[in-house]
């Protein structure tokens, strides 16, 4: 089922004030005509009766016969179109009819019909007597038990005058209808302006991104649309509140979000020195030549390593502190090709049990940014193809700039893949996929992090597709111009 359409608030309007203008317009038409036309046909019957006296009157004592004609037509008094007929036991004998040059010509046959047909009483009825006399008000006045005479006036102009009425009626009521329909729209057009300056600022508002960053939530409904009086003035009053509120509260979450980047950027920062001293310590200690027992040199080691593990996630973190901050990286011309290919002879330095593949163009691939962080973005997809696949798998690594607008690094290995209930979060941080393998492998979840965040910095994007046996992960960079 569709849902039921609706029209907007404009157009139900003028369709509504024009629909209600045209129904009185009818009603007023149809009672003015109908009105009318009773009051001339009253008036007519009144003439009827008069005239029917009159040609009673003289008839006189003589009544006509079969023979005689309707002679009493002629008879002073009577107006023009006058009918007049004799009727002897019912049966309609002769009839004539007062024309405009005051001679009285017989009605023909049919006409006599028709007088026949209209079983004329003592009310006045209406009948139609053909097209060349038209439609006529007839009575009956009996003169004794067998005679009566029939007259009858013209409803020409009452049909005349009731046509014009409606004509006039009806233009009278098309141009009011087009007049208040004009009207309407305009009106409507008026008042509903402020409702669309409104609405523009709310629609600007909606699409604004709110939900990050530093938001500067500047936009109002105009004073003028703010009017408690008026019911859009309302509107434009509560958005106004609303966006204020909104306005507060975006700038609450981003001050408490920049407080909390400002501690972790802070505390990592102090965190590497005293980290350093540690591993300092630890690796003094344990060249110190002195003999020392084998599980404290174990122990040794281990402070190290760690130390020199918690050194990295504390790079990682400040890292992506100051990527948050939003802070500029370097800006300089970055090569990709021999960043690939120092990237991966590094990974095969590391990692001899998998196969690593590069393919990369000829010709120089350039961006511009930080070479560092570059480099670091391809290692960690480098050490994620050896840490989370098995020996043996191989890991393809290809840079093209086939777009000729960006250059995209591709890395693909054949290992199980990602877990696809993982795979949609696997750029935020510390989401490892499989963590119980993870953590024995040391792994922090930090990586993608990087890597996306590195990207993001440099105007590009990063994503990855997975199944067994292929995982894909794509970086592309917008290509130095
Ligand atoms: N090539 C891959 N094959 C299979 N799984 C992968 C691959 N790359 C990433 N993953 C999964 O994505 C998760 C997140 O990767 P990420 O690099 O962010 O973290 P990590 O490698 O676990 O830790 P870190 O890189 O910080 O040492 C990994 O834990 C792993 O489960
Ligand atoms: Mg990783």
């Amino acid at each position: 089922m569709g849902r039921h359409q609706q029209r907007p608030l404009r157009r139900s309007l003028v369709l509504a004030t024009v629909a209600f203008i045209t129904l009185s317009a009818l009603v007023i038409g149809l009672v003015s005509v109908f009105s009318l036309q009773s009051i001339l046909l009253n008036r007519i019957d009144r003439q009827l009766v008069e005239a029917g006296a009159r040609a009673a009157a003289s008839v006189g004592q003589h009544a006509p016969d079969s023979t005689d004609g309707p002679d009493f037509i002629g008879s002073l008094g009577q107006s023009i179109g006058t009918l007049g007929a004799v009727s002897v036991d019912g049966t309609v004998v002769a009839g004539a009819y007062l024309d405009r040059n005051l001679n009285s010509p017989y009605l023909d046959n049919q006409q006599l019909a028709a007088l026949q047909a209209g079983d004329i009483g003592t009310h006045p009825t209406s009948i139609s007597l053909g097209t060349s006399l038209g439609n006529y008000r007839v009575v009956a006045v009996p003169l004794d038990q067998h005679v009566a005479i029939i007259v009858g006036l013209p409803l020409a102009d009452i049909e005349a005058t009731i046509s014009e009425l409606i004509l006039v009626v009806a233009i009278v009521a098309l141009g009011a209808l087009v007049l208040s329909g004009a009207g309407a729209y305009g009106l409507v057009r008026l008042t509903l302006r402020p409702l669309e300056r409104v609405t523009a600022a709310a629609t600007t508002v909606s699409t604004m991104t709110l939900d990050r960053g530093d938001v500067a939530l500047a936009v109002r409904v105009p004073d003028d649309d703010t009017d408690p009086h008026t019911e859009v003035g309302r509107v434009g009053l509560a958005i106004n509140r609303m966006l204020e509120h909104v306005s507060n509260a975006l700038q609450a979450r981003q001050s408490s979000e920049d407080k909390v980047r400002r501690f972790v950027s802070d505390a990592s920062h102090e965190l590497r020195t005293p980290l350093a001293s540690i591993r300092g310590y630890a690796e003094l200690t344990r060249m110190s030549g002195e003999t020392i027992p084998d599980d404290t040199s174990y122990a040794l080691g281990r402070i190290e390593s760690e130390s020199r593990r918690m050194t990295d996630i504390v790079e990682d973190l400040l890292l992506l502190a100051r990527l948050d901050e939003g802070r500029q990286l370097d800006d300089a011309a970055v090569e990709l090709s021999g960043l690939v290919e120092d990237a991966v002879s590094d990974a095969r330095a590391a990692a001899g049990d998998h196969e690593w593949r590069v393919v990369v163009p000829e010709h120089p691939v350039t961006v511009r940014g930080d070479q560092g962080r570059l480099f670091q973005v391809i290692v960690n997809l480098l050490a994620n193809a050896r840490v989370h696949t098995p020996a043996g798998t191989t890991v393809v690594t290809e840079l093209s700039d086939a777009g000729a607008e960006h250059a995209v690094i591709t890395v693909t290995d054949d290992g199980p893949g990602i877990d696809p209930d993982a795979i949609d979060t696997v750029f935020e941080r510390f989401v490892r996929g499989d963590s119980s393998r993870a953590r024995t492998t040391g792994s922090t979840g930090l990586g993608l992090a990087i890597v996306q965040g590195v990207i993001a910095a440099h105007g590009g994007e990063s994503s990855v597709t997975s199944e067994p046996g292929e995982t894909i992960f794509r970086i592309s960079l917008p290509l130095a111009r």
